[in-house]
């Protein structure tokens, strides 16, 4: 899902406030008077609140649309046949108008008077604010101590997997925000499950971030959706950004797929040369695996590891260029495989598998670096006018 510009737009909208539902029913009159009583004394006139249902089945939608009558500022779009928080919030802000998108929950655990802080915050020139628990001033009301072990325990299992993106802020995890339309221009947001922040810290081009504090209040009306697929999802999104996001995830690609060349190669290597199967020599047989490897290698890079940048180059002459040149370093590679073997095994009487692992992973590195600076290096044709 791609965020755009607000070029469209008739009247200056400075924020977009989206309010995803699911069985809301008891509670969105309530908060659209209380978000409009507050945003009609900080931007009087220059916002919009866009409510996203899911076809809740207590017709929250209906109940939505006849607050439109009340509220002109009010837009609602229900979505029969998808559900989910994240993408909720995306096509909200898909057909918004503001300069500042934002998010909030329907069931009034988010404090509306907190909009004011973050607002400020935005007006100072902040990119993105966050309404965080873990700040001064922050908290939650009476969470039980599983909750609250799970919500630190998604903090700190994020930090593990993705330290560069969960690490940038005190509470990853909420669901109140502003951040200005500008940074996700362009970003191919594809979020799973509840965690939007995420996606936005890990795709936005943000410089300057912000936090207010503020109390999660308990729900008065209705229940929390969140289950136990949601935490089964966040983790896939966590490893999902850690694969596509910066050189380090690139390079865990190039690994992944350098393990299925391994696979390959052990694998024609054992057919070829083992004493209880073809019994070739040792090294024509390691130079048909590897050379096999190598090409399965070529295809999987191309498409996935380096993907962004051969999609830049799609003639087949730039990609048989391409596959030269990685079959180039990666004969480079090869010999310099066969060598390490070669000393690993017959100098340090290292097992010959052993021996191979060893080879093959220092050669991973060289394959990478120099593959990611000739082979799929994108030449930018700088039209010398
Ligand atoms: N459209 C849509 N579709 N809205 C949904 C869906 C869905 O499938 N599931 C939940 N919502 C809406 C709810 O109606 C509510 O407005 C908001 O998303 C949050 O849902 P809750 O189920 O109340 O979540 P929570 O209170 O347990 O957790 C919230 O607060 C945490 C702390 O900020 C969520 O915002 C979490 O993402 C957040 O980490
Ligand atoms: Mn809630």
């Amino acid at each position: 899902m791609l965020i755009n510009s607000n070029q469209t737009q008739q009247k200056q909208v400075r924020l977009s406030l989206i309010i995803p539902t699911y069985n809301e029913a008891k509670n969105i009159s309530l908060l659209i008077s209380q978000l409009t009583q507050l945003l009609d004394t900080v931007i009087p006139q220059q916002y919009e609140l866009i409510i996203v249902d899911d076809n809740s089945p207590d017709l929250t939608w209906k109940i939505a649309q006849e607050l439109t009558m009340t509220y002109p500022q009010l837009k609602v779009v229900n979505r029969d046949h998808e559900r989910g928080l994240s993408t909720a919030v995306i096509r909200g802000w898909e057909i918004s108008q503001g300069e500042v998108l934002g998010v909030i929950d329907a069931d009034l655990q988010h404090p509306p008077e907190t909009l004011a802080k973050l607002w400020t915050e935005i007006e100072r020139g902040a990119d993105l604010v966050v309404a965080s628990r873990n700040v001064e001033g922050g908290g939650v009301s009476e969470w039980s101590l599983l909750r609250r072990c799970l919500s630190r325990g998604a903090q700190i299992l994020g930090l593990i997997i993705l330290p560069g993106i969960i690490g940038k802020i005190s509470d990853p995890m909420s669901g109140y925000f502003f951040v200005r339309r500008h940074c996700l221009m362009g970003c191919q947001l594809n979020p799973l499950g509840y965690k939007i922040l995420i996606e936005v810290l890990a795709k936005g081009k943000i410089a300057w971030i912000s936090e207010v504090g503020y109390v999660f209040q308990e729900r008065k009306e209705g229940e929390s959706k969140v289950s136990r697929q949601h935490y089964f999802d966040y983790i896939r999104h966590l490893v999902r950004l850690r694969l596509s996001v910066g050189e380090f995830g690139r390079f865990i690609r190039f690994a992944l797929v350098g393990l299925s060349g391994v696979f390959v190669d052990m694998t024609i290597l054992y057919l070829l040369s083992d004493p209880t199967t073809l019994a070739f020599p040792l090294t024509r047989s390691k130079i048909l695996a590897a050379e096999l490897a190598i090409i399965n290698n070529f295809l999987w890079n191309d498409v996935w590891t380096f993907g962004d940048i051969a999609k830049k180059q799609p003639s087949k002459k730039q990609k048989f260029k391409r596959l030269i040149k990685f079959n180039l370093v990666c004969l480079a590679g090869l010999i310099m495989n066969v060598l390490l073997l070669n000393i690993c095994f017959n100098l340090f009487n290292i097992n010959r598998y052993l021996a191979n692992t060893i080879a093959i992973a220092i050669v991973t590195i060289w394959n990478y670096w120099i593959n990611l600076k000739l082979s799929w290096r994108s030449t930018e044709i700088i039209n010398n006018e």
